[in-house]
């Protein structure tokens, strides 16, 4: 926990439309659910658990430890999880803070790594690059970097710059606007990048997986679920259940602002899409009844919600709108390409009944074999590492 507490804002912004996701219907609904958002910014995923009534300490009812342990090493976890074991333990160095770098029982800086996790804070990109040129230098290592964070890729140098005519402690000189150029050349093997909003040469969409101080004090709801879901056990069609958390952001991101508009609408209505509203707890045993669920985009380019959906056989329908009206996020392609079975669309109005048992029958036999081969901490580290293009 001492980590989470002491990460910078930005991450713990990062992870609040992550674990976002369910809906109210009415104003009344509305109210009760709304939480004190400024609450929320500070604390993160503890107080908006909190505000459900959640205590994110506590292990999730019915769990052990020992249980959550496993969880996080059977399932991909990317967000806060640099000290819980699963994913982010298989790198050679880690870190989401440059006193990460320097803590010896994390980073061995004096050994080549072949594999690198990072946050998008500036200083940790320019530590690592800094550290790469100066202790590498000339070295040809097939490396790859994970990046976890919220900042887009399309903002990178452009932090770089930022910082550029901040005094810094001596030897620690920002990378003045030439980061994606220098991480490219660093991390031949590739860069993973969460906030992928933009394509750049070498980086590609870091599969995202799951937040685990989200899933602390619910790991176990969740695990129930995984194991009920069944593709032949789904008598709904479509949930709709966004903004819980966060229903600000409905006036904010042009994809939430759409499916407002267009949710109750005679033709979502008669497509089968349900609006509704799940607490945390609940949503688990919810969502595995749906074949579909629809994920507008949050404050960041991914969502959990993607990954949560399919360990649950739901195929996840998305938007490719970024954060600007008309923009179109690049992350959704680079998803298809490495085999995850989602929708993705223009527009929500495009989804109709016909289309949505067209798209069944098209994905639902890859859900299954999705879910084991790949929503694993194993398949993640098997695309991340290259030793598989596309999983399936
Ligand atoms: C270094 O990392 C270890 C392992 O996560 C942690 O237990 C320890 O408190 C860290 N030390 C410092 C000085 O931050």
């Amino acid at each position: 926990m001492t980590f989470i507490r002491s990460m910078g804002s930005a991450l713990l912004l990062a992870v609040l439309p992550a674990a976002d996701g369910v809906q109210m219907t009415g104003t009344g609904v509305l109210a009760a659910a709304r939480v004190d958002r400024s609450a929320m910014v500070e604390g993160g995923v503890e107080a908006m658990l909190g505000a459900e009534g959640i205590n994110s300490e506590e292990v999730s009812e019915g769990g052990s430890e020992a249980g959550l342990v496993s969880f996080f090493e059977k399932y991909p976890h990317t967000r806060f999880s640099l000290d819980k074991p699963g994913f982010v333990q298989r790198f050679d160095w880690k870190a989401t803070r440059v006193s990460h770098f320097k803590n010896a029982s994390l980073n061995d800086l004096k050994k080549n790594p072949k594999t690198v996790y990072a946050s998008t804070s500036p200083d940790v990109i320019n530590f690592l690059i800094k550290t790469l040129e100066k202790n590498f230098k000339g070295k040809k290592t097939e490396r790859v970097l994970y990046v976890s964070g919220d900042l887009p890729l399309s903002k990178l140098d452009k932090e770089g710059k930022v910082t550029k005519n901040k005094k810094g402690a001596k030897g620690k000189k920002p990378v003045k606007g030439k980061t994606i150029e220098k991480l490219h050349k660093l991390f031949p093997g590739g860069v993973w990048y969460e906030s992928f909003d933009v394509s750049k040469k070498g980086f590609r969409a870091a599969p995202v997986g799951l937040n685990a101080q989200y899933m602390r004090p619910l790991y176990t709801f969740a695990e129930t679920a995984i194991a009920a879901a069944s593709v032949e056990n789904k008598p709904r069609m479509a949930l709709a259940a966004w903004g819980r958390f966060h229903p600000e952001l409905d006036d904010k991101i042009p994809a939430r602002q759409k499916l407002a508009h267009w949710v109750d609408t005679d033709p979502a209505v008669e497509a089968g899409i349900e609006h509704k509203t799940y607490a945390p707890k609940d949503f688990w045993a919810k969502l595995r009844l749906y074949k579909f669920l629809l994920v507008p985009r949050s404050g960041s380019v991914q969502s959990p919600r993607l990954e949560e959906s399919l360990l649950l056989l739901t195929v996840p329908i998305v938007t490719r709108e970024g954060e600007k009206t008309g923009s179109k996020e690049a992350a959704y392609k680079d998803l298809k390409t490495l085999g995850y079975p989602i929708v993705v669309l223009d527009d929500w109005s495009e989804i109709t009944a016909p289309k949505l048992d067209q798209w069944w029958e098209e994905l639902h036999p890859k859900l299954e074999s999705f879910r084991k081969n790949c929503l694993t901490t194993e398949g993640f580290w098997q695309l991340v590492t290259g030793q598989v293009e596309k999983c399936e």
